[in-house]
């Protein structure tokens, strides 16, 4: 889940000397807002300070990042046919190059000491920005494209598979050491919809991934009513939000992939004592064994106090001994 982010003083500080992309695009600037905190809260891995959304960018989408709370923004975004025809599948080593090189540099950087993350968004929730061109409450341009006009869905998922699949496969091949796909906005579909429109093209992903022992982890938020479908996709992590019970996840589906997760990130906001409590409770039903992950259900919100985040780590670290073997 997201670790580096203005919870941190010293990432706000080089925030504040440049702008969002700058850091993605620069990588002794991105290795070292990667690195903040493996060396602050004490993180057991470094995911790589980067964004879903500079693969649509690389496709050839105008992206800005406006500051306050604007967010991300596609400012033309995806409207017809012609639109997706026109999108490109890039060649990583080049339009995304400066992931390449900040992935090395951190890897170097780190020196062994934790392993480092690599990730890309699914191809489901990539086209919802680049239909909706920002986020959305009601999803009203994507839905209407995949219920009118199934095919064109199709194509723009199936283009974006491949794209995230060779970007994958570069992250791979550039020293990431687990991947991790971001469905984070599966939920928002009826169950057939789901499987349609995100699983399917999430398996075309995995399919083409050149794995090599990497572990695949995958997260596919508010989708607890699909834990099955999900795992039958054979990543080797499924990555659970605070919705599930952890527990009954592991029942179903824990004899073939490990799972991660799943604190609701808002307890960060609760006292040091009650994050304790919540870490045990999670502990307590996943229950003995290996095959767990310990993280969030979700990325860390931006206020949370920093000790918080320290307590919530160390809260892991002392009391998951007692269960994992
Ligand atoms: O730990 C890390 O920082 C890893 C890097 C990371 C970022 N984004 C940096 C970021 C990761 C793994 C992401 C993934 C991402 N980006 C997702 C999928 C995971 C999720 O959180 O659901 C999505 C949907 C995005 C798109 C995105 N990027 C949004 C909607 C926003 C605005 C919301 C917000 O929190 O401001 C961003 C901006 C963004 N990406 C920030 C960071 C640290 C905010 C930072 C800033 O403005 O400095």
């Amino acid at each position: 889940m997201r670790q580096a982010g203005r919870y941190l003083p010293e990432y706000c500080a080089v925030r504040a000397k440049h702008d969002f992309l700058t850091l993605c695009k620069t990588p002794e600037l991105a290795a070292e807002v990667s690195i903040q905190p493996v060396e602050l809260i004490d993180v057991d891995a470094c995911i790589i300070f980067s964004d879903i959304l500079v693969v649509p960018e690389a496709m050839g989408m105008e992206l800005v990042m406006e500051e306050g709370n604007g967010g991300p923004r596609f400012p033309h975004p995806l409207r017809s046919r012609a639109d997706i025809d026109a999108l490109k599948v890039p060649d990583p080593n080049r339009e995304l190059k400066f992931v390449m090189e900040a992935l090395r540099l951190t890897r170097k950087q780190l020196n062994g000491r934790v392993p480092l993350i690599g990730f890309a968004g699914s191809p489901w929730t990539l086209a919802t920005y680049m239909v909706e061109g920002k986020g959305s409450r009601s999803f009203r341009h994507i839905k209407e494209l995949i219920y009118n006009n199934p095919k064109d869905a199709h194509a723009l998922l199936e283009k974006l598979a491949r794209s995230v699949a060779s970007y994958l496969n570069a992250q791979i091949e550039a020293g990431a050491q687990a991947i991790q796909i971001f469905d984070t906005w599966g939920g928002i579909l009826p169950q057939e919809e789901f499987r349609e429109f995100s699983l399917r093209s999430i398996n075309l992903v995995i399919q083409l991934l050149r794995r090599n022992n990497v572990p695949v982890i995958l997260f596919c938020k508010d989708c607890g009513h699909s834990l099955e479908a999900i795992a039958d996709l054979r990543p080797d992590v499924v990555s659970l939000d605070w919705t599930v019970d952890i527990g009954r996840a592991r029942d179903m589906v824990g004899s073939y992939v490990a799972l991660q997760g799943n604190m609701d990130p808002a307890l960060l906001y609760a006292s040091p004592e009650r994050i304790r409590t919540a870490v045990q409770k999670i502990l307590e039903k996943f229950g003995k064994g290996s095959g767990h992950i310990f993280n969030l259900g979700h990325g860390i919100l931006p206020d949370v106090p920093v000790e918080h985040a320290k307590a919530f780590v160390q809260a892991v670290k002392n009391e998951s001994p007692k269960y994992h073997r």
